[in-house]
């Protein structure tokens, strides 16, 4: 698996393409951006997509799309499609976000075709998932997060796991009025989550923790050795923030022991 630490961001329905454009190029001009220790990337609305990835093409920061559609052209009015997103010069697509799964009645079984999809236009999928507040009262959060991974993977080639993402991100963490989860809760829960991911294809990927990630709690978050990056909202919406953030956990991803994958412990 994969052992490199991930730290981006995703803008939801925010900044206009003036503004996509004016982070991009204020991040683009970071004098050390590319000796930062961790792999950065940004999800721009569909708007701004293909700007932020020119402007960002050769930075090294992976720019994503926030959804897209299962098929690869047709009568989907509205929708777009994973190849058209790849020819935005996108490198990720999140799928599933908990706002979509709640607003927009998005399924587990559509969030794997969605996956499917992504993969096939040779991208990488980034699949949200992660528990109500009423799940997690109910004791029910491992096995909500598990089925909702081994539903949004199944049928994934084996091949196709290498460019496979998860993000564990607690519905009660997200958001105003989101309450973080503890870094020993999310480690916890990123472990089962990389079991089930293990029990499905013999192999796990990396789980990104989001939910309320701020300057406050990035560095524990980080430290957690089941948390492989961290997906964030409101706290990296300027590049201060993002930077911020990147310099606060600088020191423990570089100190991060590069443990063996799961298979090699099991
Ligand atoms: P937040 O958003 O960091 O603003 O809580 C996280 C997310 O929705 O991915």
């Amino acid at each position: 698996m994969d052992r490199k630490f991930w730290l981006g961001t995703g803008w939801k329905m925010n900044k206009t393409r003036a503004e996509g454009r004016a982070y991009a190029e204020a991040l683009q001009a970071v004098p050390d951006l590319q000796q930062l220790p961790m792999q950065l990337f940004v999800l721009p609305p569909f708007t701004a997509l293909a700007e932020v990835a020119a402007s960002l093409a050769g930075s090294g920061v992976l720019v994503g799309a926030q959804n897209c559609h299962w098929a690869s052209a047709g009568a989907w009015t509205g929708e777009i499609s994973a190849p058209q997103i790849a020819e935005c010069g996108a490198a990720l697509v999140e799928l599933g976000h908990s706002e979509r799964r709640a607003h927009f009645g998005e399924t587990d079984v559509a969030i794997n075709a969605k996956v499917k999809a992504v993969l096939a236009a040779g991208l990488r999928p980034l699949v949200c998932v992660g528990e109500t507040a009423e799940e997690r009262a109910l004791d029910a959060a491992t096995v909500t997060v598990a089925r909702q991974a081994r539903m949004a993977l199944a049928g994934v080639a084996a091949a196709d796991l290498d460019r496979v993402l998860l993000a564990y991100e607690p519905v009660w963490a997200i958001g105003e009025g989101g309450t973080p989860a503890s870094p020993d809760y999310a480690d916890a829960i990123h472990g089962a989550l990389k079991n089930a991911v293990m029990d499905l294809h013999g192999r796990s990927v990396p789980v990104l923790y989001g939910g309320s990630v701020n300057a406050a709690n990035a560095l524990a978050l980080a430290s957690q050795p089941e948390i492989d990056g961290l997906f964030v909202g409101r706290a990296a919406w300027t590049v201060e923030g993002l930077l911020g953030l990147a310099r606060a956990i600088t020191p423990i991803v570089e100190a991060r022991p590069h443990a063996p994958d799961r298979a090699d412990r099991n």
